[in-house]
C-alpha cells in the first residue's frame, strides 16, 4: 500500500512527480523518493522522515538537487512492509550499476529465495526490502530492451505487485507491470503520459485515464503508450474519462474512506497471508520458534477494535495450542500488577502501534520481563521498536476512525499465531494446520462474496437507523465478534449498542427487549448453535426483532428470525473473519443513512495517544 506515481514527457519531470506524490501521501508515508533520467544517467534522491518532519516535506526540500532538464522519472512515498522506514529501504531501488530504478507496490512473496541466488551470482544489496530484488532482476534480464527484462522478471516474482522501472540506456522510456495491486496510465497533453497506483496522483494533470488490470504491461516513450500482457501479447485498452472531484479520486470514487476500506479487507487478508503459509502447511512468522519456547502463559492485551481482536487471539490459542491465555483492555492491565514473569508472552494488539495504553502496558510487561510480541500495522511505530518480536498486519494505510481492514487481518495474525503455537506445542496434527491454511486462503474470496451482496445490507441497515438501542449476541467466537459489530455500530451510528454473551441476556439485559429492539444475532459455532438457537427463542418471545447472520446450513435459527444474512460455509475457527463484514457494512450503511460524519465520528480520534 504504497504510492507510485511515473512521469515520461516534454516537461520538467521533478516537480511533476513531486506533486504527483504529494497527492499520493494518504497510500503511505514513511519515506519517499524520486529517481530521474537525465542524460548522464539516473539521479536519485530519497529518505525517510526527519525530526518530526514528513518524508515527503523532507523530500521537497532536495528537489532541486535533481536535475531540472530531466523529463522522465519515477516517484514513490512509502507504507512500509518488509523493512523499516529507513532512506536507504525508501524507494526507487537502484540495480548495483545504478543503470535501472524501480518502485514497486505490493508484496513480493518469495524474496527471500530470488535474494539468495542473486546474491550468489554476485549482486549486492543494500536495503532490507523484497523490492530490491526487482531492481537486480531487471539487471540480470537486460539485454537491450526493457519491457523484455520486466517481462524477465515477471516470470520469476510471486505475489503482488505495481512496478514501474526505468534504465539509463533507454531515455524517455518507462516500462510498468501490474498483479493484484492498482495501476493507471494518465495520457496527457502532447504525447506526455502518467503512470500512477491511483487517480489522485494525476487528476490536476489528465483526466484520461487507461486502468491496467491484472497481467497487463504497458510501455511509455518517445510519446506513445502499448499496451500487452506479461507474455508480449498486444492488449486494446480503451481511455476512460475520470469525472470525480480531487476529494472523491483519492477515495477512489468512494463517498467514505471506510467503504473503501471494508472493500479493501480481501486484498489486505492476501498481503497479511502471504509468505507465511506455505502449501505444505509449514508457518514462517519470520520469528524464531526459540522466542516462544518455555512460554506457559499468554496475555494478549489492547483497546477498542485491537483488544476485541485478542479476545479471539485468546480463544483460539486455547483451543488449538492448549496454552492458557487471557485477553485484558490495555487501560486495565496496566494497573492491575499482573502477574508477569518470562514465561508470559504478552501480545500488545495495536493498529496505529501508538496508543497510549497499550505502550503502557507493552512496557509494563517488558519492565516485569515478560516476553512480549507486537501486533501492529506500522512499520517503525513504538509498539514495533519497543517489543521484542513482531508480527505486522500488511492492511496498508487504515484511515476511517472506525477500524475494519486492520482487525480482520489482526484476527488473520490472531489465527496464525495460534495455529504456529499450536504445531510447535504438537496439539494440532500436521494435515488439519494444511486444511486450515488452505482454508485462510479461500477467505478473500468468501469475504468478496459478502460484499457483493452489500445491497441487502444495506436494506437490512433501514430499520437499525430508526432505534435508539441495539443488542448484538453470540456465543464463543461468536461473542467476540458481536463485541466488535456493536463498537462498530455505536461508533459511527451513534446508535446505544451493547455486546452480550447470548447465554447471558436472561440474566439482566433480556428486560430491555422489546419489539422495538433489534437483536442481532451470530450464529457461526456449530457446537453452541443448538443453544444460540434457544436464545433466539428467548428474543422472539419478547417480540424483539432478531436479524440472524447465520451458516446455510442454519436453517431453523434462520426461520425464526425475522431477517437473515447468510455466510458462506467456513470453520468455527476462521468463522470471525468473515462474521464481521455483514456488520461493518450495516454499521456503515446505518450512519450514513443517518447524516452522520462516516469517517470522523464525533469524539473520536484515529490514534489515542493520551491515557
Ligand atoms: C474502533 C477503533 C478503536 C481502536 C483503538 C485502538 O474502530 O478504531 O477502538 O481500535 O483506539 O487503536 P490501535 O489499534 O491503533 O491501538
Amino acid at each position: 500500500m504504497c504510492g507510485i506515481v511515473g512521469y515520461s514527457g516534454r516537461r520538467p519531470a521533478a516537480p511533476l512527480l513531486f506533486a504527483g506524490l504529494q497527492k499520493l501521501e494518504y497510500r503511505g508515508y514513511d519515506s519517499a523518493g524520486i529517481a530521474l533520467l537525465a542524460p548522464d544517467g539516473i539521479h536519485l534522491e530519497k529518505n525517510a522522515g526527519r525530526d518530526g518532519v514528513m518524508a515527503l516535506e523532507v523530500l521537497g526540500g532536495k528537489i532541486d538537487r535533481l536535475p531540472a532538464a530531466a523529463i522522465a522519472g519515477i516517484g514513490h512515498t512509502r507504507w512500509a512492509t518488509h523493512g523499516r522506514p529507513t532512506d536507504i529501504n525508501a524507494h526507487p531501488h537502484l540495480d548495483a550499476s545504478g543503470e535501472f530504478a524501480v518502485v514497486h507496490n505490493g508484496i513480493i512473496e518469495n524474496y527471500l529465495p530470488l535474494r539468495e541466488r542473486l546474491r550468489a551470482a554476485g549482486y549486492v544489496f543494500r536495503s532490507e526490502t523484497d523490492s530490491e530484488v526487482a531492481a537486480h532482476l531487471l539487471a540480470s534480464h537486460y539485454s537491450g530492451d526493457l519491457a523484455a527484462a520486466l517481462r524477465g522478471v515477471l516470470a520469476e516474482i510471486e505475489g503482488s505487485f505495481a512496478l514501474v522501472v526505468m534504465s539509463a540506456r533507454h531515455p524517455g522510456q518507462l516500462a510498468a507491470a501490474r498483479r493484484n495491486a492498482p495501476l493507471i496510465v494518465g495520457a496527457g497533453a502532447e504525447g506526455e503520459f502518467f503512470i500512477a497506483s491511483d487517480i489522485p496522483a494525476v487528476l490536476k494533470e489528465t483526466r484520461d485515464i487507461y486502468v491496467l488490470e491484472d497481467g497487463e504491461m504497458v510501455v511509455v516513450a518517445d510519446g506513445s503508450v502499448s499496451f500487452t500482457d506479461f507474455a508480449g501479447n498486444p492488449r486494446l485498452k480503451t481511455i476512460t474519462k475520470v469525472t470525480w472531484d480531487a476529494v472523491a479520486a483519492e477515495k477512489a470514487g468512494y463517498e467514505h474512506f471506510m467503504l473503501k476500506e471494508i472493500d479493501e479487507q480481501p486484498q489486505a487478508l492476501r498481503d497479511t497471508l502471504s509468505g507465511r503459509a506455505a502449501k505444505a502447511g509449514t508457518i514462517d512468522l519470520g520469528i524464531g520458534a526459540d522466542f516462544f519456547a518455555g512460554v506457559s502463559r499468554v496475555a494478549f492485551v489492547g483497546c477498542g477494535t485491537a483488544y476485541h481482536a485478542g479476545l479471539v487471539g485468546r480463544e483460539l490459542l486455547e483451543r488449538w495450542a492448549r496454552l492458557p491465555a487471557e485477553t485484558a483492555v490495555a487501560s486495565e492491565f496496566r494497573y492491575r500488577q499482573p502477574l508477569l514473569d518470562e514465561h508470559t508472552l504478552v501480545v500488545a494488539v495495536s493498529q496505529s502501534g501508538e496508543t497510549a495504553d497499550t505502550l503502557a502496558a507493552l512496557r509494563e510487561a517488558k519492565k516485569e520481563g515478560a516476553r512480549v510480541l507486537a501486533v501492529t500495522n506500522v512499520v517503525g511505530s513504538t509498539a514495533a521498536r519497543e517489543a521484542d518480536e513482531t508480527l505486522f498486519t500488511w492492511a496498508g494505510p487504515e484511515i476511517a476512525v472506525a477500524s475494519t481492514k486492520a482487525y480482520t487481518t489482526q484476527l488473520e495474525i490472531m489465527a496464525l499465531l495460534a495455529m504456529f503455537l499450536a504445531k510447535e506445542r504438537g496439539q494440532l496434527p500436521a494435515e488439519r494446520v494444511a486444511a486450515l491454511l488452505e482454508e485462510m486462503r479461500t477467505l478473500p474470496a468468501k469475504i468478496e462474496d459478502i460484499l457483493a451482496r452489500r445491497e441487502r445490507l444495506r436494506e437490512l441497515a433501514l430499520p437499525l437507523s430508526r432505534t435508539a438501542d441495539a443488542f448484538f449476541i453470540g456465543r464463543g467466537l461468536d461473542w467476540a465478534v458481536a463485541l466488535e459489530g456493536a463498537l462498530k455500530l455505536k461508533e459511527i451510528s451513534y446508535i446505544h449498542a451493547e455486546a452480550y454473551a447470548a447465554g447471558e441476556l436472561k440474566h439482566g439485559a433480556l428486560a430491555l427487549v422489546t419489539e422495538e429492539t433489534p437483536v442481532i444475532v451470530l450464529a457461526t459455532q456449530q457446537a453452541l448453535y443448538e443453544k444460540t438457537l434457544s436464545n433466539v427463542e428467548e428474543v422472539k418471545a419478547r417480540n424483539g426483532r432478531v436479524l440472524a447472520v447465520v451458516r446455510p446450513d442454519n436453517k431453523e435459527l434462520a426461520a425464526a428470525a425475522d431477517d437473515t444474512f447468510l455466510l458462506p460455509q467456513i470453520s468455527d475457527e476462521l468463522a470471525p473473519i468473515a462474521a464481521i463484514v455483514p456488520l461493518q457494512l450495516i454499521a456503515y450503511y446505518t450512519a450514513v443513512r443517518r447524516g452522520n460524519h462516516v469517517d470522523k465520528p464525533r469524539n473520536l480520534a484515529k490514534t489515542v495517544t493520551t491515557e
